[in-house]
């Protein structure tokens, strides 16, 4: 696996590594009790972080996406919540605007975005449409030189806290999906009102929001993209922001089979290891095996799209299985913890809890299914 990388690669592994045992470790506890990192957000925008791939003339670290996948995946072995955020903000929020912003909507907000003064939320899902993103029912009317915002959102990750939310709209309700279009809108907008926060089961630290759009006043010029290409834009960033939600479950499953192994050789029964017994040592291989076969899809599906080549099917299918290992691998992670592992007292409660999600949202592991068979039927 090691081969994959190239030095810079393994460097910045290495770094963020480091820094999420020095500086994210010691914050889980806080992060669980519900409080925001703001202050590790900063700290990694001080780092390069919140703009890994960005390019340099927008104030960005220019590195190659297999390093920003990387860095989700070393976040995540930590904090899955710290996964997410940065997922969220980078691969759907500062990675829109680059690919379909004009100049000034670049200049005016990635350098933010890139050096974590602003984060990013991508508001898509709504009540009533969640797997069904096209029949999104928020409606944007065009007024003067400004659009007049209606609707509401649901299940906003870094809702609440962020500065920049990227909004799906219609402009014309009798068009489907290919009436929908994507307006920048900032923190404090009139009209934005951030509406009820979700109490999850698990990722306590980062903030789910419902949003509302009360006449919500947005100017014309915050457009992205051209008037109803809204709904491909939020497809085709969904295609490579599904790699970034893989990456973050790949490191909760190899958190918890660490973990695992750790206890199961310190933990004696019967006067031995329990490891070497072949009930749990036979469950750590097959762990073991899922989360090897995990890496290879979700680094597989990097490369294709750091060299710029299709990865649409090779995400969903690394999104797919990487979900599915998260939540088997942490399954078995509290089996082999036993009593205690059902206890608060250790880990791999917290990466059972926040594994869950991985098959739910960036499109749950039955719309992957669907956009790998349409990809097979092509
Ligand atoms: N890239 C570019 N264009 C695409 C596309 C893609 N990946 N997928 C579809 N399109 C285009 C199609 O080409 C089509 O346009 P044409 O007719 O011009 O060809 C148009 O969009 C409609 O396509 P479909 O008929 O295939 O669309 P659909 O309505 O059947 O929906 C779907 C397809 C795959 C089910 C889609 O709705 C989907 O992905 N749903 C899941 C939604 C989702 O992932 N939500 C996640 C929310 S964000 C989140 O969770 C972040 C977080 O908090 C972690």
């Amino acid at each position: 696996m090691e081969l994959m990388f190239t030095e810079e690669q393994l460097m910045m592994r290495k770094m963020v590594r480091d820094f999420a045992q020095t500086e994210i470790a010691p914050k889980v506890e806080s992060m669980e009790n519900g409080e925001f990192p703001r202050d590790i957000l900063a700290k990694m925008g001080e780092l390069g972080l919140m703009g890994i791939t960005t390019p340099e003339q927008y104030g960005g670290a220019n590195m190659d996406f297999t390093s920003y996948i990387i860095a989700i995946n070393e976040l995540s072995r930590v904090s899955a919540t710290i996964g997410v955020i940065l997922s969220v903000h980078t691969s759907v929020v500062t990675n829109l605007i680059l690919y379909f912003g004009n100049e000034e909507q670049k200049q005016k907000y990635v350098p933010m975005l890139a050096s974590g003064e602003y984060l990013g939320a991508f508001c898509l899902t709504e009540p009533s449409a969640g797997s069904d993103a096209g029949s999104l029912k928020s409606k944007a009317v065009k007024d003067g030189n400004n659009y007049i915002i209606n609707g509401s959102k649901v299940f906003i990750t870094n809702g609440g806290e962020a500065d920049v939310y990227i909004v799906f709209a219609s402009t014309d309700p009798s068009l489907g999906s290919k009436g929908i279009s994507a307006f920048l809108v900032e923190k404090g907008t009139e009209g934005l009102v951030i509406g009820k926060d979700e109490h999850k089961m698990g990722l306590h630290g980062s903030r789910t929001v419902q949003l509302n759009f009360d006449n919500m006043i947005v100017p014309a010029e915050n457009l992205l993209g051209q008037v109803g290409e809204g709904f491909k834009i939020a497809m085709a960033n969904l295609d490579v922001g599904r790699i970034g939600i893989a990456s973050q479950a790949l490191g909760i499953a190899e958190a918890a089979l660490e973990e695992s192994i750790i206890y199961a050789q310190q933990r004696h029964q019967f006067g031995k290891p329990i490891s070497s017994n072949q009930g749990v040592g036979f469950k750590l291989a097959d762990m073991a095996t899922s989360v090897e076969a995990t890496r290879l899809l979700v680094y597989r599906a990097a490369d294709l799209r750091a060299k710029g080549l299709a990865c649409g099917k090779e995400a969903s299918m690394a999104k797919l299985f990487a979900s599915k290992t998260a939540v088997e691998v942490t399954t078995e992670a509290i089996q082999v913890f036993g009593g205690y592992g059902y206890t608060m007292d250790y880990p791999v409660e917290r990466f059972f809890r926040d594994a869950k999600v991985t098959e739910i949202y960036e499109g749950t592991s039955e719309i992957q299914r669907l956009v790998i068979s349409k990809h097979l039927n092509k």
